[in-house]
């Protein structure tokens, strides 16, 4: 019997909210549907609404007929749905923990295993947190030699696994994350807890470590002798919308760059490690961040853009005159022998022209031109463009001989898309990729304590800079454009320029 075919009990903190409607139950509906739940499994909701479990049933049925991705029968929803239990509660209310641990009792047999998702808002986290421990709910059950015989696949000090996902973003800055560290480890045990980064769960930045570490034609080049530099976008189209209020507390850099970005910049920049274990890889991919080099003033000034697309402060629940930017970019660099003078631009924003996160690896010219030809411009010279989203895929650029008796070059494209080379949308959600690595163990997706450190690190240097007068201007760009004219200007003061290297453009 594998683990997860254990039993095993969910219980989502903020049960009544958007998370669980939207992704959490579709993704665990879809999961049951493919029998790849413990068995059995049940799942309890959490949240001060007061609910009853029918009307818990009922609110999540619109979640999966709304968000599920393929048709389903009144069957299989009635067999999952009576799978799904309500108890209100408030999340600082020892009585409410009280009453959900025993109708926790009440409904698992004594080995069931137990997910706790923290999907609330993030003030929330070190509470609940508390509460699990003050309860006693929080520590993983070690059962008395021979005591859980009876039980179906006990074994004489079997364990019983607590674990906790803890949703973003974790912390507001270093110091609040690092408290947050330091309650969240007063309760749990570091191999307990399973801090989300959904970017880590998309099928491209998964392939990012096949692609370099399965391969050995691209290893030997990736390094400062042949990348000239590495671009990572990440573009949305969407404007913050109904979110606001929260949005203009935190800003771009916070809500897309301390976790995604950072983090792909940790997969693109890391050594390769000796195994395929969760801290193997996270051991890397901490050293790459702490090697990124802090951005002195004058830096600052130079080497970051942040901006707010026209019309922001118009919106509701955006504060008036608000300095909040929804586009930001970075150069960094990363103080190692493969990295050393390579920048990596990092660049999102809210309100650009299309959807899309793609990281490019920008190779050096050729040493020497033998042929009579012009090259336009100075880095008419291969890339490699890794699509994450919406085509996942890769991309490699190189030149080739026009047809013909001149000698004449053209840019052309050698791509894979998963889309073509597989089952069309065979491709996981992340969440149903994530809620399944937490119930197997496999902590490789998500993010360890020292590594949320090491990226708040990077990115709280620039939040402060951003407080003192050796920040750039905030200046503002036009929505539906690719952002301000000032980070094309990053690049273009070294002849580069940003790239779309996934988008018919
Ligand atoms: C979230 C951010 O982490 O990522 C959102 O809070 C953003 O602001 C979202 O829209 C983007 O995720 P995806 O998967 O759509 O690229």
């Amino acid at each position: 019997m594998t683990e997860h075919k254990q039993p095993a009990t969910i219980v989502i903190f903020g049960a009544s909210g958007d998370l669980t409607r939207r992704k959490l139950i579709p993704a665990l509906f879809r999961l049951c549907r493919q029998n790849l739940l413990p068995a059995p499994f049940q799942v309890v909701g959490f949240a001060v609404t007061e609910w009853d479990t029918a009307e818990f049933r009922r609110q999540m049925r619109g979640g999966v007929d709304e968000f599920a991705r393929e048709p389903f029968s009144e069957a299989e929803w009635q067999t999952f749905a009576e799978r799904l239990h309500y108890t209100p509660g408030g999340f600082t209310e020892a009585a409410d923990f009280a009453h959900l641990r025993q109708f926790l009792e009440a409904t698992e047999g004594e080995l069931s295993h137990r997910l706790y998702y923290l999907a609330t808002p993030p003030r929330f986290f070190a509470d609940i947190i508390a509460q699990l421990g003050a309860a006693g709910m929080a520590q993983d059950v070690y059962c008395e030699t021979g005591s859980m015989a009876h039980v179906p696949g006990s074994a004489p000090g079997q364990t019983a696994w607590r674990r906790v996902i803890i949703e973003k973003p974790f912390g507001r800055d270093l110091a609040s994350a690092q408290a947050l560290n330091q309650a969240v480890h007063a309760v749990l045990a570091e191999h307990q807890i399973y801090r989300i980064d959904h970017y880590l769960a998309k099928e491209t930045v998964q392939n990012i470590l096949v692609f370099r570490f399965a391969n050995t034609m691209f290893e030997p080049i990736w390094n400062r002798n042949y990348i000239d530099h590495v671009q990572i976008t990440v573009a949305e189209a969407v404007d913050v919308g109904h979110r606001a209020g929260y949005y203009d507390q935190a800003g771009v850099l916070r809500d897309m760059f301390q976790n995604h970005l950072m983090q792909l910049l940790a997969l693109v920049g890391m050594e390769p490690p000796a195994s395929f274990d969760a801290n193997a890889i996270r051991d890397e991919k901490v050293k790459t961040m702490r090697a990124v080099r802090p951005l002195t003033p004058t830096e600052l000034a130079n080497q970051t853009v942040r901006a707010q697309y026209e019309g922001y402060g118009a919106t509701a629940g955006v504060v008036a005159n608000s300095q909040t930017p929804t586009y930001a970019a970075l150069e960094l660099y990363i103080d190692n022998w493969r990295w050393q003078g390579v920048p990596f631009y990092l660049r999102s924003g809210k309100a650009l022209a299309q959807k899309t996160s793609e990281i490019i690896i920008q190779f050096k010219r050729p040493p020497h031109i033998m042929f009579p030809v012009s090259l336009d411009g100075p880095l008419r010279s291969n890339y490699l463009a890794l699509c994450i989203q919406p085509h996942e895929g890769f991309h490699q650029r190189f030149e080739v001989k026009v047809p013909g008796r001149e000698i004449a070059m053209r840019p052309v494209d050698m791509d894979f898309h998963y889309d073509d080379a597989f089952v069309p949308d065979s491709v996981p959600e992340a969440y149903e990729t994530l809620l399944l690595n937490a119930l197997e163990g496999d902590a490789t997706l998500f993010t360890r304590s020292d590594g949320i450190e090491a990226a708040w690190r990077v990115i709280d240097s620039v939040l402060q800079g951003w407080e003192t007068d050796d920040a750039p201007p905030l200046t503002t760009y036009r929505p539906g454009s690719w952002g301000p004219a000032a980070a094309d200007e990053l690049l273009g003061r070294n002849g580069r320029f940003w790239r779309h290297g996934c988008l018919d453009t």
